[in-house]
């Protein structure tokens, strides 16, 4: 792996599906992790095993069909976990058990373990997942509110127990970018054995703050991003694969990583997650949104048709829709309707242009969105054609 590489860890079939009500049948499952294999996710995080028996069917069958992604299982810190886990992901060519637990104060006195008691669980459990599978993934949940004596430790202890990524989860959305980038950089600088793997960066977004927080944990070194697809998760969700990888794309002069994302499949996939989650992806979301690469108003549509890069930072074509739409409305100009009676076939002068630019107006006062019948309905009673 080249040093400006940065894996991308999708988790929409874990931490995704834990948004109550996103739940997917067992096909759906399969499908989704067949799209995210060919859009080239590095690792998969496919379930929780022990969560369920259907959950354990998903991950083990879709551990048997992966092509190139690594598939990776959730497991708490005990054994019983973390053997369930390896009985599903051991079927496929790479995998990885991922297995956790809670250090910040709040986490640490769920089980009521003191920080000796916990160190040596740590130390225990990720012996035990290495033993079975060459690639463990450790993650200490709430890392962003333990204590930095601590979450040294135990990083420290996971790292000597054998675990090749550690994963820094921002459980709650309550770090900030500075402090996220200047977290991780302070990490890799002062546990000793932290270059020999990889960090990991997992952002919630209750704070709104998830994309930016992860971009900047890459800033401070982190080489593997944790996402979900149209930023399903917990809560306000998790960071959405989209958007990540599209601003390493769109702004590589100032973040130079590079992903493996074929970003061209990015709008199958985000269609098809919303609809077997049942999870609407909303109208202005970056990205994939679907007015992401629209343009109603006179002045942008106009923009847009001498040069689109007037307003658009991205290429539809690169999230894979077939262009740019220019929704007709009452905010739109003459130039939108000229360029769309084109488009119809319809040739007009000036004068017939005026004509049923005036009648537009009026028309689209009345309803939201002016759609082509009704372009055509205007052309052929100026025409006295009815
Ligand atoms: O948000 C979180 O802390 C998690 C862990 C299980 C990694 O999802
Ligand atoms: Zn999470």
């Amino acid at each position: 792996m080249s040093d400006n590489q940065v894996l991308i860890f999708d988790t929409t079939l874990r931490d995704g599906e834990q948004s109550p009500g996103a739940t997917m049948t067992h096909d759906e499952k399969l499908e989704i992790a067949s799209m995210l294999d060919d859009m080239g996710v590095d690792i998969i995080e496919a379930g929780f095993p022990i969560a369920s028996e259907g959950d354990f069917a998903a991950v083990s069958e879709i551990a048997k069909n992966s092509v190139n992604s690594r598939i990776c299982g959730l497991a708490r810190a005990n054994f019983a976990d973390i053997d369930r886990c390896w009985e599903a992901v051991k079927h496929a060519k790479q995998n990885r058990i991922h297995t956790f637990i809670g250090t910040s104060p709040l986490h640490r006195a769920i089980p009521n373990l003191t920080m000796d008691e916990m160190a040596d669980k740590i130390h225990q459990t990720v012996t035990h997942a290495r033993n079975l599978c060459d690639n463990v993934q450790w993650s200490p949940m709430d890392a962003t509110r333990t204590e930095w004596d601590y979450l040294c430790r135990v990083i420290e202890i996971a790292i000597k127990a054998g675990a090749s990524t550690i994963n820094i989860p921002d459980t709650v959305g309550y770090t900030a970018p500075a402090e996220s980038a200047d977290l991780i950089k302070r990490l890799i600088d002062t546990v000793p054995g932290a270059d020999e793997v990889i960090f990991a960066t997992h952002c919630h977004n209750d704070l709104g703050m998830a994309t930016a927080n992860s971009l900047a944990a890459v800033a401070g070194g982190a080489r593997q991003i944790e996402c979900t697809i149209n930023g399903l998760g917990e809560r306000a969700g998790n960071t959405a694969l989209e958007e990540v990888v599209m601003a390493l794309k769109t702004r590589h002069d100032i973040m130079p990583w590079t992903t493996g994302i074929d970003t061209t499949k990015i709008m199958a996939i985000s269609r098809r997650v919303s609809t077997v989650s049942g999870f609407l992806v909303q109208p202005n979301k970056a990205i994939v949104g679907k007015n992401a690469f629209a343009h109603e108003s006179g002045i942008h549509q106009d923009g847009m048709l001498k040069n689109r890069e007037n307003f658009e930072i991205m290429r539809p074509e690169d999230v894979g829709l077939s262009g740019t739409s220019l929704p007709l409305g009452k905010h739109s100009g003459r130039a939108a309707l000229r360029d769309k009676l084109d488009q119809l076939g319809f040739e007009v002068g000036d004068n017939q242009l005026k004509d049923i630019f005036v009648r537009f107006k009026e028309l689209a006062d009345r309803k939201k969105e002016v759609f082509d019948d009704d372009i055509i309905a205007l052309v052929r009673a100026d025409s006295g054609e009815d």
